[in-house]
Formats: structure tokens, sequence, C-alpha cells
């Protein structure tokens, strides 16, 4: 279909000016399937969706399908949307000071439909027919008037098929579903007031409620067990779940930290997380957490990097002081911890004790002695954590003969 200025002036997403593109972290992001899901659904969040349904066939290489209840585009926008730097969210580059959405370079669709068959079909909530675009290889090919609800429904199909060097360095299906998997999880965790669902390959992976609970969501998403076991992080500016020091992972994978609703990789905040299981944790065990940190927009860079999961902060020290002070606070408030010498010698095992309420301080690590349920009882057992299997113990010397991956608390997780 072809544009006119007018199409464009009259949308609520325009084509940024290029110096405003220029000054916005550029580059490729869409590098496997696990990015478009990513794209696809941080913008039905910021369409401010309540519902949003991922569907994926041959990890994501045959289909990607995100289909959303949100704000949707009107006739006008929809084909604009697909406009390198077309954005609604950002005009200029002083907006990013207190930037609230999850995009703002209006360069991911455009990204997606140059190396995919693109499908889009959108109503907005404005009022309206629903409308919908076909773009091959970033070519508009049909726009076309459609029945459809409120909302955005975009299907990827035939991904990288014009880009080989991409389909050649995508990994084992399994591995690019895991990622996937990992990742709505993570969505669905990180907004609980959303109810998110994800089938792979026809199967239902899981579906959270979107009550806003996010004990609930983190059911969905690991399991009731290892939910219940969750400890609460109730601070201003730093809430979430932590996980017992009993319940635990082989790798950091689990820790989740979002800044203002942005899920964010950063070393050193997940290291504030960990500091606060000192002398309560194996140094290659690590903690589940799930924390949302308010900070600032203005105290916050979230223009470094072009998947924008690096954000630089003005003050550092503190976003980690406060996440650290929030979780100790939340073990401190958890059943006592103590490690002792098990009967069959100088083994050690770290096992929970029954909840002793007032207590003044997390337990020394290396007090010993006093009060263990030897049954695995209170929240080990609310954590699925049975008997001597609520005990972490040494690396490579587990008595049940599993490898020092073993968690303590498996968890039936589908998505994470
Ligand atoms: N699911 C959706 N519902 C409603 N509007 C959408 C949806 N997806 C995209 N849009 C509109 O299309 C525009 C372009 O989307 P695109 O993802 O390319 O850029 P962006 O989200 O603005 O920035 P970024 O490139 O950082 O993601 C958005 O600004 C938004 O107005
Ligand atoms: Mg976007």
């Amino acid at each position: 279909m072809p544009r006119t200025d007018a199409d464009v002036e009259s949308a609520r997403i325009a084509v940024l000016p290029t110096a405003v593109a220029d000054g916005i972290a550029a580059g490729e992001v869409v590098d496997r399937p696990a990015a478009v899901v990513k794209e696809l659904a941080e913008n039905a969040i910021d369409a401010g969706a309540t519902r949003i349904h991922v569907r994926v066939e041959a990890a994501g290489q045959t289909l990607i399908e995100v289909v959303d209840d949100g704000r949707g585009m009107d006739r006008v926008d929809l084909p604009v949307a697909f406009r390198r730097h077309a954005t609604s969210k950002l005009r200029s580059l002083e907006d990013l000071r207190t930037i609230e959405t999850l995009g703002f370079r209006g360069e991911a669709l455009a990204s997606i439909a140059a190396v995919a068959e693109v499908e889009a079909v959108s109503r907005s909530r404005d009022g309206g027919e629903g409308f919908r675009v076909r773009i091959q290889a970033g070519e508009l090919l049909r726009a076309e008037r459609v029945g459809c609800p409120v909302g955005t429904r975009v299907l990827v199909g035939q991904l990288f098929y014009n880009t080989p060097a991409r389909l050649k360095f995508l990994k084992q299906p399994a591995t690019e579903n895991a990622m996937i998997s990992r990742l709505v999880g993570e969505f669905a965790l990180g907004n609980p007031q959303i109810a998110f669902s994800l089938d792979v390959d026809r199967r239902h992976v899981f579906e959270t409620p979107g009550t806003g609970d996010l004990r609930a969501a983190f059911a969905a998403v690991y399991d009731t067990q290892t939910a219940t076991a969750m400890l609460s992080v109730e601070e201003a500016t730093v809430r979430g779940l932590i996980s017992p020091p009993a319940l635990h992972r082989g790798t950091r994978d689990h820790v989740v930290i979002l800044v203002n609703g942005r899920r964010i990789q950063h070393r050193n905040l997940v290291f504030a997380v960990e500091q606060a299981y000192r002398g309560l944790r194996e140094p290659d065990r690590f903690p589940l957490a799930v924390l949302q940190v308010i900070v600032d927009p203005a105290e916050v860079d979230v223009n470094v990097h072009p998947t924008k999961r690096e954000v630089r902060f003005r003050n550092e020290g503190a976003v980690f002081a406060a996440i650290e002070r929030a979780c100790y606070h939340a073990l401190r408030q958890s059943p006592l911890y103590e490690l002792q010498a098990t009967s069959g010698g100088p083994m050690l095992e770290l096992r929970e004790t029954a909840v002793v309420s007032g207590a003044p301080s997390l337990p020394s690590p290396a007090s010993g002695g006093g009060g263990v349920d030897p049954s695995g009882g209170g929240a080990a057992s609310a954590a699925g954590v049975r008997g001597p299997a609520a005990a972490w113990l040494p690396r490579g010397r587990s008595s049940h003969g599993h490898g020092p991956d073993r968690p303590a608390c498996r968890p039936r997780a589908r998505a994470l």
C-alpha cells in the first residue's frame, strides 16, 4: 500500500527525525526467535494489554504469534508501525529521561519484518474496524479490512528465510524453545497483572491468572509448592519474592530483576541479592528471586544498549544497597536455618527449623545445634522439600547420588 506523508503525519505513530533516531542506541536486536518474542511481548505490554498469548512452532522458525487485547492500532497507524524509527512512544531525546514504556526506538517491527514474513491484524480501542497488513522482506504486500477483536495479533513466519547466516547460528530447537519459555516466564513474573499464556508446538506450557498476585503468577510459571515457599520482599522501592536458603539452583538464571518494570541484566545487582544470603548458601548454589525495583526514571539510563536490557544508574550503590537490605529483611523473617553436623559424620547439612518468632537476627551459619525438625517440616514441606531432600549437601556429596546441580527442591518447572 503506498504511504503518503499525510498518512504519517496523521498517525499517532511518527517517524523520528534523523537527529533523534541517531541519538538512540541502535543495532540489530533480532538475532534469534526469542528476540522476536521479546519485542512483540514488550509492544503488547506497552499497549496496556491485560492478556497476552504467545504461540511458537518449530522453535519459532515456522511461527511466532503474539496476541494481545491492548489498545490496538487503527488503519493509519498499523502500516506506519513497520517503518524504521516509527514510534508512538518517544518524540525527542529529552523524553528518554522520563520514558516509562519498554520500547522507544521504533525499530523492532521494522527489524522483524526485514527478516521474516509478517502478518499483523489490529483494531484500535478508539473505535473503527480491524485492519490487516502483510509484510515480506520489509515490503508491505497487502492491507485490508478484517473483523477482529480490539487488540493486536502479530504472526511471524519463515524467520530468517533471507538471512541464512542467522539461521546457521541458531541453537537446537529445544534450546531455542527453552529461551522462549524462560523469557515469557520472566515477562509473566514481571507483570503479574497481565494474564500470560504460552503454547510451544501446540503444547500448553503455562498460563498466569493476571490478577496482580505475584505468588499466583510464580505458581503458574514454576509450581505451587515452590511459590508457597518463596519469601515476600516488601520494601517501598524493592518488592517481590525470594527463595528461602534451602531452595536454590545451580545457576543465576532464576534471579529476575526488573527496574521500573523493565527486566534488566545486571551482574552487580544479582550479586546484591546473593550478598543477602551471605553465610546461608554454598558458593555454587543460587537463590530464586523476582524483584521489582522502583527508581526515579531520571536516575536510570535505558539508552545504553539496543536490547535495553543493560541500564546505567546514576547511583548504583544506592540501588545495590536497597536490594541487599530488602532481601536481608525478607530472610530475617523467614524460618530459622541452621547448619549442623549430621549424625553420619562430618558432612554438613542446612536444614530448616521451626519458625522462631521474634528471632533477632539471621542465625550464624556456623552456630549449629538446636531445633532441627528432622522431618523437614514447616516451610520445608511447603517447598516440597521432604526429609533429607530438605538439606543441601556440599557439592558432589549428595546422599541421593545426584549431581551437584540437582536442586534441593525441583520445580515441575515448565517455563523456568
Ligand atoms: N501490540 C501493539 N499494540 C499497539 N500498538 C503497537 C503494538 N505493537 C506496536 N505498536 C505500535 O507500533 C509502534 C512501533 O513498534 P516497534 O516495536 O517497532 O517500536 P517501539 O515499540 O516504539 O520501539 P522499540 O523498537 O524500542 O520496540 C509502537 O511505537 C506502537 O505505537
Ligand atoms: Mg517495540
